[in-house]
């Protein structure tokens, strides 16, 4: 449910170049002309950048599922070949993820940085008994940024409802296919789980270091067994008014029209807090609040949520919630497509004085 996603990202790329000895401090580049790198812009690069090096290398470069890359003085022609063409395990970033320029501000960072003494840990821990496609997605490294149930390439599948042709692409050829797939959605009116659009985030896996069969097996596990996800994200508005708080769920379906999923059998629950009473209430499909477990739950069902429909459901509550505690939550749910993992759609009211209204899911 965390992942990448829950970051707005921007990015760009690079180029090997044979010039080495650009490692230190301020040192001018080799060749003379180039401007000397930036030791905080490559800080930035690293730890904010588009390219989410450090959720592979940790936080400071300390190590993590990838190497500590802190205080060993590496050269930047070095750096520059594993980026633009990695070993094994690493993605490729391009010039349009990260620049030639953003590479010698990072390298140079790392070299200003004292060697690691205690290696930092994956990001993802390694998941429960994994089966063999779950293994795979571990060893390649794409539970580090997606986490260990790949919700969000699962989401990207539901947009389109993409085939192994779809997987294939966006994972090979990343950078230019994502882009493609964002041109297709409508990010203004329904609130997306993916983000974007900016700089594309992921590198491009090579078919020798990922061959074509290992990765028919990650989507095997990840999409058809697993399950495919709609995109169904929400958002919730507060309006305080004289006769109670009202609460707006703003439910959205955000897959391209004539090809994405459509959620059938769609339950809407909010819960109430203990202590208000639903005044009033908008939107299709309204149920009353019933009891479950020990919570009073308001409910819609809807009969389908297609590609870009959006509606809003709405209670007014007497009373208001003042802690974080109080603020109502709740989930989305439907009964086809199923999927094994991450199923429902967890939103939350913001909380009082602060921000929120994000869905608390990716
Ligand atoms: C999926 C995890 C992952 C991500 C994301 C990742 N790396 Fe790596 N990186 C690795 C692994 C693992 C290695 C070791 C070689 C291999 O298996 O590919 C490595 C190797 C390297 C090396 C070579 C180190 C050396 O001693 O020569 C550099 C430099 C590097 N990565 C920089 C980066 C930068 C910069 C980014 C972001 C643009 C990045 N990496 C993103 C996992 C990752
Ligand atoms: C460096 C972090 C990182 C790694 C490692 C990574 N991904 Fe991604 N992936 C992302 C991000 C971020 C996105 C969303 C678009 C973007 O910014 O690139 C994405 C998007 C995708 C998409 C497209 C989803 C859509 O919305 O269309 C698929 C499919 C995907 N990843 C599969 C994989 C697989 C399979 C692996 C491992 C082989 C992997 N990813 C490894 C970060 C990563």
């Amino acid at each position: 449910m965390r992942t990448i996603i829950a970051a707005a990202a921007v990015v760009l790329v690079l180029v090997a170049q044979g010039a080495t000895g650009v490692a230190q401090t301020g040192a001018p580049a080799a060749g003379g002309g180039a401007a000397a790198p930036d030791i905080e812009n490559g800080r930035k690069v690293f730890a904010f950048g588009n390219t989410s090096c450090s959720n592979c290398h940790g936080n400071g470069a300390i190590g993590g599922f990838g190497p500590d890359l802190a205080g060993h003085g590496i050269p930047l022609a070095r750096a520059a070949q594993a980026i633009r063409r990695p070993i094994w395990r690493m993605p490729a970033f391009d010039n349009t993820q990260v620049t030639d320029k953003e590479i010698a501000d990072m390298v140079a960072y790392w070299n200003s940085l004292p060697q690691t003494e205690k290696l930092g840990n994956w990001r993802t821990p390694f998941p429960k008994d994994p089966e063999e496609g779950q293994l795979l997605a571990v060893q390649y490294g794409c539970t580090q940024c997606h986490g260990n149930t790949l919700d969000t390439p699962r989401h990207g599948q539901g947009e389109v409802d993409g085939d192994f042709a779809w997987f294939k692409h966006q994972v090979y050829e990343h950078s230019k296919a994502q882009p493609e797939q964002w041109a297709m959605l409508d990010r203004e009116n329904a609130p997306s789980s993916t983000p974007g659009p900016g700089r594309v985030r992921m590198g491009n896996f090579d078919t020798k270091r990922l061959p074509e069969e290992t990765l028919k097996k990650i989507y095997d596990w990840a999409v058809l067994d697993l399950g495919k996800l709609v995109p169904i994200s929400a958002r919730v508005a507060v309006a305080p008014g004289t006769g109670g708080t009202t609460y707006t769920v703003d439910v959205a379906n955000g897959a391209v029209p004539n090809k994405g999923l459509t959620a059938e059998d769609v339950t809407i629950s909010m819960i109430v807090p203990a202590g208000m009473k639903v005044v009033s209430n908008t939107g299709n499909g309204y149920q009353g609040v019933k009891k479950q477990g020990n919570n009073d739950v308001a409910s819609w069902k809807v009969a389908k949520f297609v590609p870009r429909q959006r509606e809003k459901f709405s209670v007014t509550l007497s009373g208001a919630a003042t802690t974080a505690n109080e603020v109502p939550r709740g989930t989305i749910a439907w009964a086809k497509p199923t999927a094994k993992e991450d199923a429902e759609v967890n939103f939350s009211a913001p909380r009082p004085g602060g921000r929120g209204g994000a869905p608390a899911g990716d």
